[in-house]
């Protein structure tokens, strides 16, 4: 297994968090169902991270998982590259 997470996304998802509820980021980039884990992880190494929503309030997700503060971007997804598209053209 790769020691990287799989960039499930080029930038982030905004999300409604409900304060009080429990949420589980995905951090390997394997769920179906992102940014959430949805248990694909098993055997890859990572593990979800687990939080508490302190408000109701809606935030961006990192989806490249690069960030450094998971689980909200931190703009870590600017430095991928972007396909090139030069030899179609
Ligand atoms: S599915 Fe990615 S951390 Fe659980």
């Amino acid at each position: 297994m790769s020691d990287l997470p799989k960039v499930a996304g080029t930038s982030p998802v905004k999300v409604e968090l409900e304060e009080g509820k429990k949420y589980a980021y995905c951090t390997c980039g394997l769920s179906s169902n992102q940014p959430f884990c949805d248990g694909q992880h098993k055997g890859s190494g990572f593990n979800p991270i687990v939080f508490t929503a302190e408000a109701n309030q809606t935030i961006p997700m990192c989806m490249c998982k690069l960030t450094e503060n998971a689980p909200r971007c931190d703009g870590k997804h600017k430095c991928l590259s972007e396909p090139d598209t030069t030899s179609l053209q």
